[in-house]
């Protein structure tokens, strides 16, 4: 299909083939490139998706960081996401961003996968639906929105070059379905994965094409993914903008078109395609985008925390009755983690935490406050309150790039201690060290591991005296995890509260990361101590025995959900499954609160009185998480995923490639799909969350046009509340493998007390259909069964599909 772009062919025509060629690579690592005589300005592009960082990773700039992949996807909610991808428009806007790096609707083949925080579903129709409410709520907005990776970026190892062998049946109803969706959402650009499918990589891939482009009518931009392109070969695949650039893959392209070996026409289409994209954002002549709509980002945050909230279980002390005193424990319980690593991370301008959060909401009870187990892994930066800069007396330090010959190239004043350049104009290219210096004033006595992070050598000075000169050692070979997630060195140094010290830390510029143009990262801060794991889960244990309730917030930490790798285990990092049984023993009162992007095991479920999951619940992720405690909101989520009880249960583990091949052998059995056929029962259900009020299912009822369900239900309980109705189709005498039961509609509904809600549910043929070459619905008897997860589904109704 051709895009409509005649009307841009004049431009086209006054374009040199040199300036063609510039157009449809980067300009740098964010922006294309500008040519003032068509009118066409510079476009910004930048990594969300869960809020938007903008060009610059810098905390003088800061972002709405707004709850992970995973909690939106559990929110269920369309219209939620729509929003969401709203609240990102107008955070694109108000950072002069043009194009957004999101959604990321891979799938959660596996629990493993490294980046399945950042996605929203193992269910492709889930994810489907979501994802095009994103795109709309984005581009209603005058933003572009880019889903990826196109395809089959499912998990992070060896992420650049592995080859995905993947059915097309698979490829079709699962993987590629999401994309589909959001491209008949009108996805205005789209981004090519690094890896390959089937033996050729995804920038060089006739999946670009077909079906992209010629079925789906795509008539947008593919982006690749960073250094996704790797050669000549992406002209005549529909690769149409390489990023960042220039892209030295493809150097020589105006030769090659000179000399034959590529065709201008292909260069053409893709600068034609640009030109739109220009123009759909506003960049080019007099083109106007649409103005986002102001959001109130902060409720927004709140509300998506709330909505993605899983109530796991709920033994009836949610939401709690007035008590004297709550013992809170658990590292993320002070510093909650309300993002995954990686390129999605952005630097929220405050984050609260469950503590304070939890000590703000029950002003009457008494809170005390036990780590109970060490998660981080590695430095945490300095809080900003406890650094002075020494050149301005502010909160903060100096940063001073030095060259070779030891002249400062340039200064400035930074307010935190965990810095990352990619891209931004700080002068790392041409930098020998990079130098920070601050004062920092302890809060308690005692020995601290005072130290650095980053991928290439520093030294540390205390008060002038060397304490750390090292070289972390890199485990991997993913350069982008090396520099967003770098190892730590740390020396132990004794303490005194109140009494300032001067640290100055050198940063040798190279090593590793020189490989990367203009990249660099470094952290300055004190790694945990644990030295004593025993006693600091018996002080837990003690002030939870002493106290009439106890919360844990459990966790991940930066080194286990991240882009970049995958995971090798679902445990909860340090001893904080031990901590969990020690503290329930003493306090049967015990509520967990899971602070994770990804399915983790919690083999001491039953023994707690509640679990909730709150995901990586963005900058609100306290304050929401202390409302559903108090009851002043009621849990929204429903899994997205299936949550296993052990790793050994999973069912599709392997994320490894063998001789540079992972095979996706489960074909369209991933999730419950697979769940189902194995027969094993997981922890708990896709689909599966608790809410604060109950429910009768009433009736289902098929729509007199056969291409929807009424659901009718009843909120039985005493207070409003929200149910997600969940519509799953089976065929038991089907011609062709099928998953036992899969989803072919959803509805997030609200009722009052008392109240009878019915919701109509479209379920239009497609979703009965499997791929057989062509999208084919079997004729004959479906049922469709109505409820609250895969595994609760009281109401049915029979569906005849004519011949
Ligand atoms: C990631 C993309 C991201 C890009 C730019 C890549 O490494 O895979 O998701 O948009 O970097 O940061």
């Amino acid at each position: 299909m051709t895009p409509a772009t005649d009307h841009l062919l004049p431009l086209l025509e006054k374009l040199t083939l040199e300036e063609k060629v510039s157009l449809i690579q980067g300009a740098d690592f964010w922006t294309t490139v500008p040519l003032p005589k068509i009118g066409l300005r510079a476009m910004t592009l930048s990594d969300g998706p869960a809020g938007v960082r903008g060009p610059r990773w810098d905390e003088r700039e800061p972002s709405l960081n707004l709850p992970s992949g995973s909690a939106l996807g559990a929110s269920w909610d369309v219209d939620l996401a729509y929003r969401y991808g709203a609240a990102a428009a107008f955070e694109a806007r108000r950072k002069d961003v043009d194009v957004v790096l999101g959604p990321t609707i891979n799938l959660h083949r596996s629990p493993l996968g490294g980046r399945h925080f950042e996605c929203f579903s193992e269910d492709p129709e889930l994810t489907a639906e979501l994802a095009g409410a994103y795109v709309a709520g984005l581009q209603d907005n005058g933003v572009a929105a880019t889903p990826k990776h196109y395809v089959a970026n499912d998990s992070e190892t060896d992420r650049f070059t592995v080859d995905v062998k993947v059915g097309d049946r698979a490829l079709r109803e699962l993987y590629l379905a999401p994309f589909e969706r959001a491209v008949d959402a009108g996805a205005w650009a789209l981004m090519s994965a690094y890896n390959a499918v089937d033996g050729v990589t995804m920038t060089e891939n006739d999946l670009l094409e077909d079906p992209l482009n010629s079925e789906w009518g795509f008539d947008g931009v593919v982006i690749s993914d960073w250094t996704a392109v790797r050669s000549l070969d992406s002209i005549p695949a529909a690769q149409d903008l390489a990023m960042p650039g220039p892209a030295p893959a493809w150097a020589e392209l105006a030769a090659a078109v000179r000399d034959g070996r590529v065709q201008e026409a292909d260069v053409d289409r893709k600068v034609l395609r640009l030109l739109l994209l220009a123009e759909r954002v506003g960049a080019l002549g007099d083109s106007v985008a649409a103005t986002p709509t102001e959001i109130d980002g902060v409720s927004l945050a709140h509300e998506a925390a709330v909505e993605g909230a899983v109530l796991l279980s709920n033994d009836g002390i949610l939401p709690l009755a007035p008590v004297a005193s709550i013992a809170v424990i658990g590292h993320n319980a002070r510093e909650a983690r309300t993002q995954g690593g990686g390129s999605a991370t952005v630097i929220p301008e405050r984050v609260i935490s469950p503590l304070n959060a939890i000590r703000h909401a029950v002003p009457a009870a008494q809170v005390s406050y036990h780590l109970g187990a060490v998660v981080q892994d590695g430095v945490a930066e300095f809080p900003l309150e406890q650094m002075t800069n020494p050149r301005t007396g502010e909160p903060g330090l100096t940063a001073t790039w030095v060259d070779a010959a030891g002249e400062a190239l340039f200064t400035e004043d930074r307010r935190a201690s965990a810095l990352v350049f990619f891209g931004g104009d700080a002068p790392v290219s041409s930098a020998d060290k990079f130098v920070v210096h601050t004062i920092y004033t302890p809060e308690e006595n005692g020995r601290v591991l005072l130290g650095f992070a980053g991928a290439s050598h520093a030294r540390v000075f205390v008060d002038g005296a060397l304490v750390v000169d090292d070289t972390p050692v890199i485990t991997g070979t993913d350069l982008g995890a090396a520099f967003l997630n770098p190892p730590s060195a740390t020396a132990a140094i004794e303490v005194t509260a109140g009494q300032k010290i001067d640290i100055r830390a050198e940063f040798t510029v190279g090593g590793v990361l020189s490989a990367l143009e203009g990249v660099f990262s470094a952290t300055l801060g004190i790694a945990p101590d644990d030295s004593d794991p025993e006693g600091l889960i018996a002080a837990a244990a003690a002030a939870a025995a002493a106290s009439d309730i106890a919360v844990v917030v459990v966790g991940t930490n930066s080194k286990v959900e991240s882009e970049g790798y995958d995971r090798e285990n679902l445990d909860l990092p340090g001893r904080q499954d031990d901590l969990v049984r020690a503290v329930a023993a003493a306090n049967p009162h015990t509520i967990v609160i899971v602070n994770a992007g990804s399915p983790v095991a919690l083999p001491w479920a039953d023994d707690v009185a509640a679990i909730v999951l709150g995901y990586f619940g963005g900058q609100e992720f306290g304050t929401a998480m202390a409302d559903i405690l108090t009851g002043a909101s009621e849990p929204g989520g429903r899994l997205p995923t299936t949550w296993p009880a052990a790793l050994a249960d999973v069912p599709v583990t392997d994320v490894t490639p063998a001789d540079g091949v992972l095979s996706y052998d489960e074909g369209i059995h991933i999730g419950y799909r697979a769940w189902l056929n194995a027969g094993t029962a997981p922890a708990f259900a896709f689909g599966h969350g608790l809410g604060y009020t109950s429910w009768s299912w009433d009736s289902a009822q098929a729509d007199a046009d056969g291409f929807a369900v009424a659901v009718t239900v009843t909120n039985t309980g005493d207070r409003a509340g929200k149910q997600v109705v969940q519509v799953y189709a089976e065929r038991a005498e089907s011609a062709v493998e099928r998953p036992a039961r899969w989803l072919v509609g959803f509805a997030a509904v609200r009722a009052e007390a008392g109240e009878t809600v019915t919701v109509s549910i479209p379920v239009p043929a497609r979703r009965l259909a499997h791929w057989n070459g062509a999208w084919a619905v079997e004729p004959g008897v479906y049922t469709l069964k109505a409820g609250a997860s895969v595994a609760d589904l009281p109401l049915e109704v029979e569906w005849t599909v004519d011949a």
